[in-house]
C-alpha cells in the first residue's frame, strides 16, 4: 500500500485536513474521508458526471481528479449551495420545474449547471445545452432538467 500523504480539502468554506494515499480521487476523498455524502459517484470513470464539483471556480469531474491535486484549492459542493434554508435559485429551479426524478444526478447537474453559469452567466443557449448534455440522466428524459437551468440562468443574470 502506498504511503498516505497530508492533503487540506477546503470545502464550502471548511478545512478538512485528512490523509489519502496518493491516487485517493477528490470524490473518494470528499465523501469518505470529508463526510460530504451529497457529492454522488456513478460511473468513476468520467462518464457520467454526477460527481461534479467545482473546484476554484470551474466544475470538475471529482472521479478524475486527485484529492492531492485539490489541496488548498477551494472546493465546492452541493452541501454549500444553500444559504441557511433559502435554496440556490438553481436547486428552486430544479424543484419547480421538475428536474429530477430519484435525484441521483441533480448534485452533479447543479454543480455543473451553477459553475458554467457564474462563469459565463450570458452563454447562449446552445452552448449551454452543450454543456447540460455531457452529463447522463436515466430518469428524466432531460427536458425538465433544460428548462430549470434556463429558468435559473435568467434569474441568476437578473440577480447580477
Ligand atoms: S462518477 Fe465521475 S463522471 Fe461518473
Ligand atoms: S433523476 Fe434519476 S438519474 Fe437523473
Amino acid at each position: 500500500m502506498s504511503e498516505k500523504t497530508s492533503v487540506t480539502l477546503n470545502i464550502n468554506g471548511r478545512n478538512f485536513s485528512i490523509q489519502v494515499e496518493p491516487r485517493r480521487t477528490l470524490a473518494d476523498a470528499i465523501r469518505e474521508d470529508c463526510g460530504q455524502t451529497g457529492t454522488h459517484i456513478g460511473c468513476e470513470h468520467g462518464v457520467c458526471g454526477a460527481c461534479t464539483v467545482i473546484v476554484n471556480g470551474e466544475p470538475v469531474r471529482s472521479c478524475l481528479m486527485f484529492a492531492a491535486q485539490a489541496d488548498g484549492k477551494k472546493i465546492r459542493t452541493v452541501e454549500g449551495l444553500a444559504r441557511g434554508d433559502e435554496l440556490h435559485p438553481m436547486q428552486r429551479a430544479f424543484m419547480e420545474h421538475h428536474g429530477l426524478q430519484c435525484g441521483f444526478c441533480t448534485p452533479g447537474f447543479l454543480m455543473l449547471a451553477v459553475g458554467v453559469l457564474e462563469r459565463e452567466p450570458d452563454i447562449g443557449d446552445d452552448e449551454l445545452l452543450d454543456v447540460l448534455s455531457s452529463n447522463l440522466c436515466r430518469c428524466t428524459g432531460y427536458q425538465n432538467i433544460i428548462k430549470a437551468v434556463r429558468a435559473a440562468a435568467a434569474e441568476m443574470r437578473g440577480s447580477k
